[in-house]
């Protein structure tokens, strides 16, 4: 699949375009900066023997059919705000934790309540929205050898985008997990804080949350 990492110059999109690109997938890697997407699409495929590409974060919508937003809360309306017109109809992934920094380890919920609903509010009415990867470890995302034993619960109002993007969730070696409505990302996002909380007490490393008693995988 085409997928575009919008901020995938950061930290969670290096782990994830490489994770991507490895199961064969054709990543994009944007930036608000052109020259600083193909810079670090070109620095990553060196370092980790892939092929992505780079560019701005127009580009990156523009090349994928899925895109993912890697950016910080305090980045979020603006970027959102900067691809809107580039999304069309295709599924599009918002995996911000609302943090409000230092207090990271504690719960913020922001004015709309989930930024994934803030973003929602930014983008064309219908839009494709899900939300996950709120609790994935960018360096666990970032570590080849990594096996990941936890889930990922992913949120949306539209059912076809989600199980779209549970099967992208599953080419990073974790299992995707359908956890209902947008509205649900209040309780994702909120989370994030309790595992940074819990890797800090614990001295964990990426610490994260397994869904019991599923029966189904289907
Ligand atoms: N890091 C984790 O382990 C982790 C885990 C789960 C969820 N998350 C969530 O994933 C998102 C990305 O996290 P990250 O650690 O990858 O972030 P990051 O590395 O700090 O930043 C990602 C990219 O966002 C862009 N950016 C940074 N500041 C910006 C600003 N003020 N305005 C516009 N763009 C800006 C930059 O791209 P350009 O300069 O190239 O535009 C940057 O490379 C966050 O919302 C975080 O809550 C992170």
């Amino acid at each position: 699949m085409k997928i575009g990492i919008v901020g995938g110059t950061g930290r969670e999109g290096r782990g994830l375009g490489v994770r991507w690109a490895k199961a064969g997938h054709d990543v994009f890697i944007g930036s608000r900066q052109a020259e600083k997407g193909i810079a670090k699409a070109a620095e990553f495929s060196e370092e980790f023997g892939v092929a992505l590409r780079g560019g701005d974060n127009v580009a990156a919508c523009d090349h994928a059919e899925l895109i993912v937003v890697t950016v910080p809360y305090s980045a979020h309306r603006p970027t959102f705000e900067s691809i809107r017109d580039a999304v069309d109809d295709k599924v599009i992934v918002d995996i911000t934790v609302p943090v409000k920094p230092p207090k990271v380890r504690s719960v913020n919920l922001p004015e709309g309540q989930a930024a994934a609903l803030e973003a929602r509010a930014l983008l064309h009415e219908g839009a494709r929205l899900v939300a996950g990867l709120h609790h994935i470890s960018s360096e666990h995302l970032s570590d080849p050898a990594h096996a990941f034993d936890c889930d990922v619960l992913v949120c949306g109002d539209d059912k076809e985008a989600r199980a779209t993007f549970i099967s992208v969730v599953s080419d990073l070696g974790l299992r995707g997990v359908d956890a209902g409505v947008l509205k649900n990302a209040i309780a994702l996002e909120s989370l994030t804080p309790v595992l940074l909380h819990i890797n800090r007490r614990y001295k964990s490393v990426g610490s994260g949350i397994r869904i019991t008693g599923i029966l189904e995988t289907e």
